[in-house]
């Protein structure tokens, strides 16, 4: 195992119920003035607008609103919201929502105090380390935004999804009521799980030796997911299903399961291209593009990839040919994203093959001009992973 530091301090209120306990948190955090910023209206129609301003206005904390966040969060509505704090003299940002929404906040509290263009943290990598104090109140189990220190924006300006971070962006306060989630449309809550069980993969899928405590708490993340999935896909109203993976998405994404190991992250950055150029579901991209990283990886670390099969997928072990373990590993891993509804390859996606040339061209690949932490990808490699999608 490596060295590693891990300090994920964000106080997490869980439940039905906790999203009344907004206004107090925010007073406990430091906020006397807030920007609630929130998507595209499903929070005023499932009741959580009302609530939490209800416990705002109790605490007298007053608040001034930007909604209109999209999914695949956009520049401009961070630039606009960077106006607004200072202008309003904002010192604590609520944001309600999902992954999307939570990324914005983030963004316009890094932008907020930096003299220079907020873009700057997304597009130079330089981490955040002032912000403004950014509480949430989550709607959807996906991202892990609410306890990550990540933040991911598409400037319009070339339509760049890229990500940011910082220790100064972890969320204060998290405040998770799987009720909520409730109103969520079968294909965006398989979109979350299989964002879920990725952001578990890109940690799994390590050179790192000997991590055999956070191997086991990635399978436990994965068993979970496979478990809850079919629970929750039958009955959208499984209050239990939808708590258990609404913790799970906080857990898979803090790096609790992921301290002292190598991580990948390849399948990630192969998939933003797909996100900001089709503006699709993170989680849909994610379903097409990490299935085909693995075929195209498998062979690095053959027995990784049975341990995998055998661990989370119950494959039998061929001890003889351990390839056709980890093969049959992967086979499953699609076939239950097809069961819960997530597109396999690019015509289900509605991605086209002419775009591929154009999306590894836009890709922001490392320093060294790779990505990948268990395999090193250039742009020959990304080129035939996203044919290998079609
Ligand atoms: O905008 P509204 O009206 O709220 O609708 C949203 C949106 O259309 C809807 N929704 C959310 N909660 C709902 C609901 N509809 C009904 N009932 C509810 N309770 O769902 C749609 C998707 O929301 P979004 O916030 O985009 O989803 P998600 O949480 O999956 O976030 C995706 C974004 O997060 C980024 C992705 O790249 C993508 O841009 N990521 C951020 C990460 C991070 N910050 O750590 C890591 C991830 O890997 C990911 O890259
Ligand atoms: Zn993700």
């Amino acid at each position: 195992m490596e060295n590693f530091r891990f300090y994920a301090p964000t106080y997490f209120a869980f439940g039905k119920g906790s999203e009344k306990s907004v206004g107090e948190l925010v007073k406990r955090f430091g906020g006397s003035k807030v920007l609630l910023h929130f998507g595209g209206g499903s929070i005023k129609r499932n009741g959580v607008f009302d609530a939490v301003t209800a416990s705002l206005k109790e605490y007298g904390i007053p608040y001034v609103e930007l909604g209109g966040v999209l999914p695949n969060p956009r520049s401009g509505l961070v630039y606009e919201g960077i106006d607004l704090c200072r202008k309003e003299g904002i010192d604590f940002i609520l944001a309600v929502g999902g992954g999307s929404t939570i990324d914005s906040a983030k963004a316009i509290a890094a932008g907020v105090p930096y003299e220079g263009d907020f873009w700057d943290y997304y597009s130079k990598g330089i981490p955040v380390t002032e912000a403004l104090p950014v509480g949430t109140v989550l709607t959807i189990a996906a991202a892990g935004s609410e306890g990550s220190p990540d933040t991911v924006i598409t400037h319009e300006n070339g339509m760049l999804k890229r990500g940011g971070t910082g220790e100064a962006l972890r969320p204060k306060f998290s405040v998770l009521n799987p009720e909520y989630t409730c109103t969520l449309p079968p294909y965006q809550t398989a979109c979350g799980i299989t964002d879920i069980m990725v952001h578990v993969i890109e940690r799994y899928f390590t050179n790192t030796k000997d991590v055999e405590i956070t191997d086991r708490l990635c399978e436990a993340v994965l068993q979970a997911m496979i478990e809850e999935a079919p629970k929750v896909i039958a009955n959208l109203n499984d209050y239990e299903a939808r708590a258990n993976i609404m913790w799970s998405g906080m857990v898979a994404h803090n790096n609790i399961v992921g301290v002292g190991r190598a991580q990948d992250w390849a399948s990630h950055n192969i998939e933003h291209e797909l996100s900001a150029l089709y503006d699709c579901a993170h989680g849909a991209g994610l379903a097409v593009i990490c299935p085909a990283w693995m075929t195209y990886v498998y062979k690095h670390d053959v027995n990784r990839f049975a341990q995998f099969a055998v661990r989370v997928w119950h494959c039998d072990m061929n001890f003889a040919n351990p390839e056709i373990t980890a093969l049959e590993g992967i086979a499953r891993f699609r076939s239950f994203l097809k069961s819960i509804g997530m597109p396999l390859n690019f015509a289900e996606l509605g991605a086209k093959e002419e775009d591929i040339p154009a999306m590894v061209k836009t890709m922001g690949l490392g320093e060294d001009g790779t990505i990948g932490g268990f395999v090193s990808l250039g742009n020959k490699d990304v080129d035939a992973i996203y044919r290998l999608a079609l």
